[in-house]
């Protein structure tokens, strides 16, 4: 056992197939996926790109593989923004919901695929206008609106790249990724809704924009109605420019490795990393994974994911994925807490949306607010609901399989990056058996294993997570840095991608995924994951939440330490904690202290920091604190760290 790469310890017994019911009208059930594509996964993908894409020119080449550095489906040309949504207007699809957007405040927009298509085709002459040609870079930094989607398919449009910033990241990121990228145009809004007050984007935008020289002009969606000034000849109000465009622009062909998109990713350390997808590849992935891993019914279905367009999610699962397939969605502006707890179970009721997609980190937080939330709304059109970001604890897929998907719908736990472009490991809701807390397996055209400390494969137990195959919409490279991409994930185990990811493999060979490899903690020679702790703690009714963390320690080498926020009511003392995942993993695992805390710092993409409380708990200053949410929750805790070390 203590040789493991990473000790397996939580034994999860639950198993949840598919229900008949489920079964019958399934995309996919039995094995013939997986099958075509373990038997050849380029001939699988070229079929996929065939059957989900429409091209203007065949390729040549399914795949150029000069590793680390892939192409795919060589030699063809396409257009996405065609495939988003022409091509569903010339089968007489123009009346059917794109998307049912609901503002924050209540207000909504109901936009049809043809009103979509002539808003974009217009947007897209306004940044001809601009001097925008195939090949430029345009940064966008907007709120939840549908003129985010509207802004990415126009720069798709006339090939154009983007780079979405995050409505969240202060005006200094937006700056370095501007330069970064060196965008010539900036598409922002006056403000944005959020928890019932309007925050600022423009005022942000004017100081990012004075040290980015590359930005000749900015665009300006009015949504917040707060006071902006405008600097005459560099900013536009986006109405005054659609008010004039030219309603006509035709969908030119781009090359399927034509860049697509840059999006900006922070590692653990160093400057953010501009993550490069392109065209023909990213499009047939996220086409393939939106159709068969939510099961699209593109007629009935109402598709909802709840992340932000200024995530990969945002990009994959919001825009381009569901567009592509023609599906009907709902885009929410806001936070789900306003104007009270229930705010996203009243719009799955009120649009009765069948596809549910969110975080981990979400739905924990769903469970401190209490079972009666979901309860107030009818939930019975929800059939498939899915999960991201993180490992999602077993107690926590439970809670989301009882009191969301009413024990009836199959949960899609779906393991994927940035980097990849699209969703690699995931159940088949209609095909695999599920176990909560597991993603199961790779789908199929994905090649993943775990590997040892050497790079040998294991097939049993834990260790890391690799891909062994290029796949359509793999990173192409980090913008301006070649030598990063080779070594940030090619260099640790030659000829695989490795994705930082700890794993193990149950003995069913069920992939679970156990975080980054730079949360696993060392305790007495013992590697033991965070992310398994977590699930512990979390196992206990009164818990809602728990962060993990191995700080230095004497004796031990690391010693566990907890934070651990409580369901509303709920109480708990600490040893009765610790002995609680002493039952539930062993000795080994009993966190040294428990710190209770009524929220955790999180990122503002929800993933708790426990870099900052590793920090807190070695009694370290603190390092770059930039991405947190709320840093106020780290001073309360560090007050606290204090306080018992004087104890
Ligand atoms: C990292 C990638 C993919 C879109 C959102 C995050 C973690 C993601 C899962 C999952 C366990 C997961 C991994 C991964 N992760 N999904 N289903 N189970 N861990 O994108 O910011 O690029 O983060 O998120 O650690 O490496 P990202």
């Amino acid at each position: 056992m203590a040789d493991e790469t990473i000790e397996a310890l939580l034994l999860e017994q639950r198993k949840f197939p598919p229900s008949a019911a489920f079964k019958k009208n399934a995309l996919v059930v039995g094995t013939h996926l997986y099958d075509e594509a373990n038997a050849d996964y380029e001939a699988f993908w070229s079929r996929q790109a065939e059957e989900l894409v429409s091209w203007s020119t065949p390729w040549s080449q399914t795949c150029d593989w000069n590793l680390p550095f892939s192409k795919w489906f060589v030699g063809g040309t396409l257009n996405v923004a065609y495939n988003c949504l022409d091509r569903h207007v010339e089968a007489g699809r123009g009346n059917k919901v794109a998307i049912h957007w609901e503002g924050e405040p209540g207000d909504t927009r109901t936009i049809t695929y043809a009103e979509l298509l002539s808003e974009v085709e217009r947007f897209s002459n306004v940044l001809r206008g601009l001097g925008v040609v195939r090949g430029d870079r345009i940064n966008i930094y907007l709120p939840m609106i549908p003129e985010a989607v509207v802004a990415m398919l126009a720069c798709a449009r006339i090939g154009a790249a983007h780079s979405v910033v995050f409505g969240g990241f202060s005006s200094q990121a937006l700056a370095d990724r501007i330069n970064d990228a060196s965008a010539k145009v900036l598409i922002t809004a006056d403000g944005g809704w959020r928890r019932g007050d309007v925050f600022p984007l423009k005022p942000q935008a004017d100081e990012a924009v004075a040290s980015t020289p590359s930005i000749e002009h900015v665009v300006v969606v009015k949504r917040g109605n707060n006071d902006v000034s405008m600097k005459a000849g560099r900013d536009h109000w986006y109405h005054e420019l659609m008010a004039t465009a030219d309603p006509k622009c035709a969908a030119e062909p781009m090359d399927s490795e034509q860049l697509l998109f840059l999006l900006y990713t922070s590692g653990t350390t160093g400057k953010p990393k501009g993550i490069m997808h392109t065209t023909g590849g990213y499009l047939t992935h996220v086409t393939y994974t939106h159709k068969y891993v939510f099961d699209l019914h593109p007629e009935t279905d109402v598709y909802w994911c709840t992340a932000d367009v200024g995530w990969v999610t945002g990009h994959s699962y919001i825009v381009y994925g569901p567009l592509s397939n023609g599906a009907t969605q709902v885009i929410y502006e806001g936070v789900p807490n306003f104007p009270g707890n229930d705010r996203l179970w009243s719009i799955i009721a009120k649009y009765g949306v069948t596809i549910f997609y969110t975080a981990p980190t979400a739905i924990r937080t769903f469970m401190k607010w209490g079972t009666q939330e979901p309860a107030k709304h009818d939930l019975s059109s929800l059939r498939v609901i899915g999960s991201v970001g993180e490992p999602i604890n077993p107690e926590a897929w439970m809670w989301y399989h009882e009191h969301i998907g009413r024990g009836n719908c199959p949960i899609v736990d779906t393991w994927w990056q940035t980097e990849t472009g699209g969703i690699m490991i995931s159940p088949l809701p209609g095909a695999t058996t599920t176990k909560p807390g597991s993603a199961t397996f790779a789908l199929p055209g994905v090649g993943a294993e775990v590997v040892d400390e050497a790079g040998n494969t294991v097939t049993k137990g834990g260790g890391y997570l690799t891909l062994t195959n290029p796949w359509p919409g793999m990173l192409r490279g980090i913008w301006g840095d070649p030598e990063r991409y080779k070594e940030t994930y090619w260099s640790r185990f030659p000829g695989r991608y490795f994705a930082g990811d700890g794993a193990k493999l149950d003995d069913d060979g069920y992939l679970w995924l156990l975080g980054r490899v730079d949360d696993v903690m060392n305790v007495s020679g013992h590697r033991i994951s965070t992310t398994e702790v977590e699930s512990a703690l979390v196992s206990h009714p009164s818990v809602a939440e728990a962060a993990v963390v191995g700080a230095n320690d004497a004796t031990t080498g690391q010693a566990i330490i907890a934070y651990v926020t409580l369901r509303g009511g709920a109480e708990v003392n600490e040893t009765d904690l610790r002995n609680h995942v002493a039952k539930e993993i062993g000795a080994i695992a009993k966190p040294k202290t428990i710190y209770f805390t009524p929220d955790l710092p999180k990122t503002r993409s929800g993933k708790i920091m426990r870099r900052l409380l590793r920090d807190v708990a070695e009694g370290r200053n603190l390092g770059d604190t930039t991405t947190l949410a709320d840093a106020s929750v780290v001073t309360e805790l560090q007050n606290r760290a204090a306080q018992s070390s004087e104890d």
